[in-house]
């Protein structure tokens, strides 16, 4: 009998330097540092360059980095205005994987991919995606899209040019800090999508299409978004624990607890619900914040023995919401941070690659022979 890792899973098929993930004890590190240091300390720019290049970088490097990604900003206006013609009422999602693809072709160096390329490359895909995210926004609601303005954070530029007002520092900080935490995430389905494009060599713009193609599914992004659906169903924190019990008792699934590599609490949670409670005390928006610790109590309660706890989408959603963000951007928001882990990995793959090739074991007809259609039952 020959063994199938159904998923892949606990395939190893390459090294990596940037992600550790522990999952039974709720550890994830990037260069060997925790999340929550980089949380705490670093922003979406440095964790970037630092997954990009392998190391925590100096402050003239940061700099650079900071500065090339501000000037490189804007997108083609004829690209916007191929935005602007996209039809209404499209997922945005479907929307992002088509604007990047069309990015490419105004890049005199999308086709190169070496080394030096797929770098270059890279900084324009981080700082244009969110370019490209916040036009589509506006211009599904029949507005003008918003210039970047390079006087900003990449986090508190993405809020401007999605609203068209400043961002207050503390906005740009917590959603800075929700960029970090979706940075890279080990070998995710839409990192080993990215990797396997890459691997026949193709250009850095196709890995991010096609990395954009897997998160757009719903078992990979999206769960946040079901989460405030699920919270908008309760209603209110004095009907939580019936309803989480009443999913439990006819063993259906809780949106946002869980996860395929975590057995305990996602560390990447546990930043989020300080933060979340933060800015329910703060801003007396403590509606969802309440009926999600209800919900965690309960599921805590119920489904710890099964290694069933909080995942990083179980606050995602509240901490997007009170940014006033609507929840069909949730998942191109995962792709904004997501980017960065994407080119980094395949940066990291590229430099010793090998074309993905794995195999299937062949369970169909043996000895046939080509049947003339005339004759066919
Ligand atoms: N609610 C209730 N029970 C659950 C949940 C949940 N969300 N997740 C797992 N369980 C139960 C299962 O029913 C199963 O119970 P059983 O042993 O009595 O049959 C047990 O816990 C083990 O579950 P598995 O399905 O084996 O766990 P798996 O690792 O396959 O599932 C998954 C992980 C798909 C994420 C699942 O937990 C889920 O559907 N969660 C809700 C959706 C969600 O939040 N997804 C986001 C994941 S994080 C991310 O993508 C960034």
């Amino acid at each position: 009998m020959t063994n199938i890792a159904k998923g892949l899973e606990g395939v190893l098929f390459t090294e990596t330097k940037l992600t550790f993930i522990n999952g039974t004890e709720g550890i994830l590190t990037h260069l060997g540092i925790p999340i929550q240091e980089w949380a705490e300390n670093s922003t979406f720019e440095e964790l970037s360059l630092a997954l990009l290049d392998g190391k925590l970088p100096t402050a003239s490097e940061l700099a650079a980095f900071d500065a090339d990604l501000r000037a490189n900003r804007a997108v083609p206006a004829e690209l916007l205005d191929i935005i602007k013609a996209y039809p209404k009422g499209i997922h945005p999602m479907q929307a992002l994987r088509t604007a990047v693809s069309h990015l490419a072709l105004y890049d005199k160096q999308a086709e190169d991919t070496s080394d030096t390329a797929r770098r270059a490359i890279s900084v324009r895909l981080i700082a244009q995606m969110s370019t490209l995210i916040a036009a589509i926004n506006r211009t599904q609601q029949g507005e003008e899209p918003v210039a970047p303005r390079a006087d900003l954070t990449h986090a508190g530029n993405f809020l401007y040019m999605l609203k068209g007002t400043e961002p207050t520092p503390e906005q740009s900080r917590l959603f800075d800090i929700a960029l970090v935490l979706h940075v890279d995430h080990g070998m995710n389905a839409s990192t080993f999508t990215a990797i396997a494009t890459a691997s026949t060599l193709s250009d850095q713009y196709s890995t991010a299409v096609s990395a954009i193609g897997a998160l757009k599914g719903p078992l990979h992004g999206g769960a946040n978004e079901a989460v405030m659906d699920m919270l908008d169903e309760i209603g209110t924190p004095d009907r939580a624990a019936d309803f989480i019990n009443a999913k439990l008792d006819a063993k259906e699934k809780v949106m946002g607890v869980g996860h395929r590599v975590y057995k305990y609490f996602d560390p990447r949670s546990r930043v989020l619900r300080d933060y979340a409670a933060h800015v329910a005390e703060k801003e007396g928006k403590s509606h969802y914040y309440q009926i999600l610790e209800v919900i965690e109590k309960t599921v805590v309660d119920r489904l710890s023995s099964k290694g069933i706890y909080p995942n990083v989408d179980f606050y995602s959603g509240t901490v997007y919401s009170d940014l006033g963000i609507q929840k069909e951007y949730f998942t191109p928001i995962f792709a904004l941070a997501r980017i960065s882990g994407w080119c980094a990995s395949v940066n990291e793959y590229e430099r010793d690659n090998r074309l993905l090739r794995p195999d299937a074991v062949y369970s169909g007809a043996e000895g046939a022979h080509y049947i003339q259609i005339q004759d066919r039952k």
